[in-house]
């Protein structure tokens, strides 16, 4: 049988770029979760976004934990949070002891419907904060999201964890809203093996991250502790591959959108086939290349899913919304179509292998094998 094709896998530069920034910290024996490549690193990726500081962390989960922490969400808070996600945009906001209300998707960004905000905020006028995700790499209508949260003001916080590089009207992904954070999970456009970064303009609370994240210790010569604290840093090591990795971020989008181009043309002749839209103003960084199967169609994703699986080429369903999770099922959720757009996309949508890796050949056969079933 052929060799696995992936979703997303892990790829190095071809400079090997990564290993001299880890064998640096071999040399130097900074084996640790500080050193040179954790600070450069955080400036590198700073300066990539275009923001003012950078907190490296052990995922992206961590750091959106420590945004939610660092604007004071507590027991008793509301914070509302794009529903079609990962279930890792939500758990911190169960961390913090806090509430969270879903909010559904619209049509043309699959992310978090400004009117559905909105209307969340109708009912629920003072939320803690507000947490929006750019799903595969495709940016929210962030500056219409940003606009209300301004209106109402409350934080916005940014999981731009899968949209690193991607920019709305110019401006990148994660740097709109008071705290953006990225992911570098092995499956993400540029990997560590796993961390994440948190951004913010707000130097203090960056600092103070920094501090909640090696275990609150205070500057004293013995073990002194006034706060909780989390062993949250990246460590050095991990941080020598993402500067490799930074280097070749551009790369990779212009790998990852002639992917998706390629679908495109491909699928091109299939009605029953939508590619997920690239809204107005915006730069996806097309981490992942996803389809939609018109409600009629006679393939069903999961054919789709079966007929590559058959051949060893992984694919995966859209996101299941939150509010559709039993662990959430007592949250609320808030909605402007009758029929709520997270579940439509979850039930007619395929993840495509979307491997940077992937040849031209492999493309084509993945092309391939779907259009057969329409046959
Ligand atoms: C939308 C989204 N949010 C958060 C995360 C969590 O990031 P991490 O795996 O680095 O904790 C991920 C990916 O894993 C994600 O896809």
């Amino acid at each position: 049988m052929e060799s696995r094709i992936f979703l997303a896998s892990p790829h190095m530069s071809d400079e090997k770029y990564e290993q001299k920034y880890v064998k640096e910290a071999f040399d130097t024996n900074w084996i640790a979760p500080l050193g040179e490549n954790v600070n450069k690193f955080e400036e590198e990726l700073a300066s990539y976004v275009r923001t003012k500081n950078a907190a490296a962390l052990s995922a992206g989960t961590a750091a959106i934990h420590m945004a939610l922490k660092a604007l004071d969400v507590k027991k008793g808070d509301i914070v509302f949070c794009s529903t079609l996600t990962f279930s890792a945009t939500v758990n911190p906001v169960i961390y913090q002891n806090a509430t969270p209300v879903f909010i559904d998707s619209e049509r043309e960004t699959w992310n978090m419907s400004p009117k559905a905000l909105e209307k969340a905020f109708e009912k629920y006028p003072n939320p803690k904060a507000v947490i929006v995700v750019h799903l595969y790499g495709t940016p929210a209508k962030i500056e219409e999201i940003k606009r209300i949260c301004d209106n109402h003001n409350v934080p916005l916080v940014e999981d731009a964890a899968e949209s690193l590089g991607a920019t709305y009207n110019g401006k990148q992904t994660g740097t709109f809203g008071k705290y953006g954070i990225f992911s570098f999970n092995g499956n993400k456009i540029i990997t560590t093996s796993g961390g994440g970064m948190l951004v913010s303009d707000d130097e203090e609370r960056i600092q103070k991250v920094r501090f909640w994240a090696t275990q609150a210790r205070e500057k004293a010569r013995h073990y002194e502790h006034k706060e909780i604290g989390y062993n949250y840093r990246m460590s050095n090591i991990v941080a020598g591959i993402g500067r490799g990795q930074l280097k070749v971020l551009d790369k990779r989008i212009e790998q990852k959108t002639d992917i998706y181009y390629n679908y495109k043309e491909g699928f091109k002749e299939i009605k029953d086939i939508e590619m997920q839209p690239i809204p107005e103003n915006t730069k996806p960084n097309h981490w992942l290349s996803v389809i939609t199967l018109k409600e009629d169609s006679k393939v069903k994703p999961l054919d789709i899913m079966e007929a590559l699986e058959k051949e060893n080429i992984e694919s995966r369903p859209v996101w299941k919304p939150m509010h559709m999770q039993p662990v959430f099922k007592d949250y609320d959720f808030i909605k402007v179509e009758e029929k709520p757009v997270s579940e439509d996309l979850f039930l007619r949508g395929v993840c495509l292998p979307s491997d940077t890796k992937m040849t031209k050949e492999e493309q084509e056969r993945v092309i391939g094998i779907i259009k057969k079933l329409f046959d």
